[in-house]
């Protein structure tokens, strides 16, 4: 039976698949995105100028396929979808978290200036970590007014996509996508090019940079430890071993006391004593209670 010009696919293969890509990026590919898959597939097939799924699978196996082939097959099968203020809980309490460890800093260390790192983990084309870095720099403000001292902050964002990190690194966007924003935020953290096109100011951009990785396999490029790692609408893709590898991966990222932050319904339960669930009804957060 074909769908289309696309051949199907036999459930055994489609077992095979499924397994190639949550060993290599963690995404579970249900029945229904079969078509994804097998859309995508025809698409290199033609390309590669290759038999069928069997030839492609084995080239993949055997490594015999560009990373940056394998890069853009994943794009295809990986859901992108954000927007600017997406999960606003999860972001109120990221500042909240913030604004309390600046203050006890400000008390312990009265002649230092604040530091404090946040991960946005799967962050897509980047309006996650825009929006964080915009808060925090909202919040800088107005310690320095209430508290007459800095704090320096930085916004990390990693993706496994190559696309959709070059949409974030460029910081451009259309008037549509601001529309949840408002005026003065757009005016103070946006530059007008064109019509339709806003620039993420230089302010902000400089907080910000973005890695290109899988979250499995973070260790060797991301060394630093964060007081914040964001994680939304990422681990749901994820079957339950998964999240719980990728849970701990991100722990040891964590500084002392800092804090996980996930979607509502990302996981069902944490397995990590060092993680602490945190008292609030709005959002799904998980302090690290363990050493440096
Ligand atoms: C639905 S988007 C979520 C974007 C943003 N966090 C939000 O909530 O609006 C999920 C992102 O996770 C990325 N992703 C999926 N698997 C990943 C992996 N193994 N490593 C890094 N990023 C991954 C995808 O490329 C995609 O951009």
């Amino acid at each position: 039976m074909a769908y289309f010009d696309v051949p199907d696919m036999e459930p055994q293969e489609f077992s095979l698949w499924q397994s190639l890509l949550d060993e290599r990026t963690g995404l579970w590919l249900p029945e229904s995105r079969k078509i994804f898959l097998t859309a995508a597939l025809v698409r290199y097939i033609k390309d590669k100028k290759l038999s069928g799924y069997k030839a492609l699978y084995s080239k993949l196996k055997k490594g015999d396929l560009t990373v940056l082939d394998w890069a853009s097959l994943v794009d295809t099968l990986t859901v992108h979808e954000t927007c600017y203020y997406r999960e606003k809980n999860a972001i109120q309490f990221a500042v909240d978290y913030c604004k309390s460890k600046a203050i006890d800093g400000f008390k312990l260390q009265p002649d230092e200036p604040q530091h404090i790192q946040i991960w946005s983990v799967g962050c897509s084309t980047g309006e996650e970590v825009y929006t964080l870095a915009i808060e925090m720099d909202k919040l800088s403000y107005s310690l320095e007014e209430s508290h007459g001292k800095k704090i320096y902050f930085g916004v990390t964002g990693v993706d496994i996509s190559y696309p959709s990190l070059n949409v974030a690194s460029e910081g451009r966007y259309s008037s549509k996508q601001l529309d949840s924003l408002p005026d003065a935020v757009v005016r103070c953290y946006f530059d007008k090019l064109e019509d339709d096109v806003y620039q993420v100011s230089d302010n902000i951009k400089r907080r910000t940079c973005f890695i290109q990785g899988n979250v499995f396999d973070m260790g060797k490029k991301i060394k630093q430890k964060f007081d914040v790692i964001f994680c939304q609408n990422v681990l749901i893709y994820f079957r339950n071993e998964r999240k719980q590898q990728v849970v701990k991966q991100l722990k040891e990222r964590l500084k002392p006391g800092g804090v996980l932050i996930l979607g509502h319904g990302e996981v069902t339960s944490i397995e990590a004593d060092d993680l602490k669930k945190v008292d609030n009804k709005l959002c799904l957060a998980y302090e690290y209670v363990g050493k440096a």
